[in-house]
């Protein structure tokens, strides 16, 4: 399953939620069942690395952060992905403005797959890294749990 994470600037909560999602796929002997990548709906943070603070809140958690580099998402990743999934409901707008029609309902938002639905806290304003990473590894690991259920 091909998963795009997606949020506004794809330089704090999308790439977290990259690198969490596929450190728990390669945890659980999974990594092939789920293929995740992320992007921006803005232009703002194009061809920057990920945020230090979340590097330094996945360092803090064991979880290896690569070398990504921001880019804006297009209408063409509606075709490639199975799941673009948005942090808050501006990311989720803000997405279907970009892939116009949501015809095979890929578009969701990341705490979707948890018990309480709501935002994910942006942390380029709130400055606190290891709230959100609580909420992006919650959401992950029912994420996951769901991919699971799908491919198997
Ligand atoms: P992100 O956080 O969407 O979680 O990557 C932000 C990063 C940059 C900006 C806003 C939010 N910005 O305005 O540049």
């Amino acid at each position: 399953m091909r998963i795009l994470m997606v949020c506004l600037g794809n330089i704090c909560r999308s790439p977290m939620a990259e690198y969490v999602l596929r450190n728990l796929a390669r945890e659980a002997g999974t990594a092939s069942d789920v293929q995740v990548d992320s992007a921006a709906t803005s232009r703002y943070q194009i061809g920057d690395t990920p945020h230090r603070g979340t590097r330094r809140v996945l360092a803090a958690h064991g979880i290896p952060c690569g070398e990504h580099r921001s880019r804006q998402m297009t209408r063409a990743d509606y075709d490639h992905y199975d799941l673009i999934i948005g942090m808050d409901d501006e990311n989720r707008s803000d997405i279907l403005r970009i892939v116009g029609h949501d015809r095979n309902h890929k578009v969701r938002t990341l705490l979707d797959w948890t018990d309480h639905p709501r935002a994910i806290a942006d942390p380029w304003y709130t400055g606190d890294f290891e709230t959100t990473y609580a909420d992006v590894r919650e959401s992950c690991e029912a994420l996951l749990a769901w991919i699971e259920e799908q491919v198997r």
